[in-house]
């Protein structure tokens, strides 16, 4: 049942225009996705939502949008080129290629394998004695690590081109950029620096739509303090994370804290918590909370040249700051929002059968439409109001103008797509300037003045 919401949401997201199958009219190309006029809108509102929720609501936050190619020391001051690995295997007969801990994962779901090293794995795959799930024969090679960065180069001509990586993580933009946003932001310490943006990682097994693709989306911010700070400010944004799931509409009880031990734990963590959700697909992780410590701005300090310290006035101390970090997966979340907001209902149509309707039960913040506009019948008196109406309403809210096909089938339309309100010109508009709304989830319909339209939106 659970697999098939998963493929009910895809098959969705298709026919609706929230994600389309990248490079699709090539055959595609696998594990990228594009987000469509749907998607898009909806992708917009959560990265919307986020920054107004976690930076502009606090008066010691800012925002910066870092260049995604960054000068290659920067991945080395950071530890990435060195630790950002992943353990791959090889199947000597198919030549699959598969993440170690994924195989075993699958094949024996109760062991326990983040933090094992190569051998470790590569041992517990011989003594499971675990095949390969594409041919099913036992011929692995070791496992070896595997490194995540994606390389490219800069220069028309290769032999003279840099070797250059796209971005890891966003987190290193907010890194370097530390000394200039202290200097015009005239913050003081506690202070954070907020993002969001693409990362890519060459995932070795990608999949389950948009939750492990190789390039993706990620909303965090770096949160600097003193180090004696560091165990109040990671219980205080835990909470604040937990506030923020029910800001969006993300059931708590489907979710859950999993401390990482320390084998597990980041080149850079002394402690990471993840949120995780019960996925269709097994708790997986949604999103992160780490101590970096100071390493990320000691590591620059000591690589760069240039002094990262920060300098209280009141105090004349002089220290590099200690950082948390609260990470967000973008496109992780719009996938959660969307399994969790699916529904289907048992309803009664207008010949008093019953039929299933679909609802997208998406929180009205993150819909992308707040509201369509539905001329009853294909006249130009009715679609002129319909076209005022759209002028009035849309320079505030995001509005979709749906004239084709019947009334009927037009709110199971707009059901689908998650709309919250459904507002209905008719005959009788035209005579006392009253339209119908409808909800999406009540179904239940209400006549209200054109001119009050907007308030009842708000
Ligand atoms: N700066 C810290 C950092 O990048 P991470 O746990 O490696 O931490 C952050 O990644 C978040 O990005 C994760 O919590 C997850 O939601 C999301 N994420 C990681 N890898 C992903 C992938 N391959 N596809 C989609 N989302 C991913």
């Amino acid at each position: 049942m659970e697999n098939s919401l998963m493929e009910k949401v895809v098959s969705l997201c298709k026919r609706r225009g929230f994600v389309f199958p990248g490079s699709e009219i090539y055959g595609g190309m696998a594990n990228t996705w594009d987000f469509g006029p749907l998607g898009v809108e909806m992708k917009n509102n959560i990265r919307r939502w986020w920054w107004n929720f976690f930076v502009q609501r606090r008066k010691n936050m800012v925002g910066i949008d870092a260049a995604i190619l960054m000068n290659p020391k920067v991945w080395q001051a950071s530890g990435h080129v060195a630790n950002f690995n992943d353990a791959m295997i090889d199947c000597k007969e198919c030549k699959g290629r598969f993440r170690a801990d994924h195989l075993i994962e699958e094949a024996i779901p109760d062991v326990k394998v983040e933090g094992l090293d190569v051998k470790a794995l590569s041992k517990l795959i011989e003594e499971n004695k675990i095949p390969c799930p594409t041919c099913g024969k036992r011929n692995f090679t070791s496992a070896r690590k595997f490194n995540l960065l994606f390389e490219t180069h800069i220069g028309a001509v290769e032999k003279d081109s840099a070797a250059v990586y796209l971005r890891g993580e966003i987190a290193q933009g907010m890194f370097v950029n530390f000394k200039s946003v202290l200097g015009t932001s005239r913050q003081k310490i506690p202070f954070g620096i907020a993002a969001a943006g693409k990362a890519f990682r060459n995932e070795i097994t990608p999949g389950n739509f948009l939750f492990r693709t190789v390039e993706f989306d990620l909303m965090e911010f770096e949160y600097f303090i003193r180090e004696t700070e560091w165990e109040k400010t990671f219980d205080y944004w835990l909470k604040e994370m937990h506030s923020w799931l029910d800001f969006i509409g993300i059931r708590r009880e489907r979710t859950r804290v999993r401390e990482h031990d320390k084998k597990e734990l980041s080149h850079y963590s002394k402690r990471t918590v993840d949120i995780e959700y019960r996925t269709p697909f097994g708790w997986k992780e949604l999103y992160g909370l780490a101590y970096r410590t100071n390493f990320d701005l000691k590591n620059h300090t000591e690589k760069s040249g240039e002094d990262l310290n920060y300098f209280d006035p009141e105090t004349n101390e002089k220290f590099i700051p200690h950082v948390i970090e609260p990470t967000f997966g973008w496109s992780r979340t719009f996938l959660i929002l969307l399994l969790e907001a699916y529904t289907e209902e048992e309803v009664k149509n207008g010949k008093s059968e019953t039929e299933t309707r679909v609802v997208l039960k998406l929180d009205p913040k993150i819909a992308p439409y707040k509201a369509a506009i539905l001329p009853l019948m294909n006249k130009p008196e009715l679609a002129a109001v319909a076209d005022k109406i759209f002028a009035e309403l849309s320079p505030s809210f995001s509005i979709n103008l749906d004239v084709t096909g019947s009334i009927g089938k037009r709110y199971r339309r707009q059901d689908e797509i998650g709309t919250p309100k459904c507002i209905t010109i008719d005959f009788d508009t035209l005579r006392d300037s009253t339209v119908t709304i409808r909800d999406r989830d009540t179904m239940q319909q209400v006549r209200v003045k054109i001119k009050e339209l907007k308030g009842q939106l708000a």
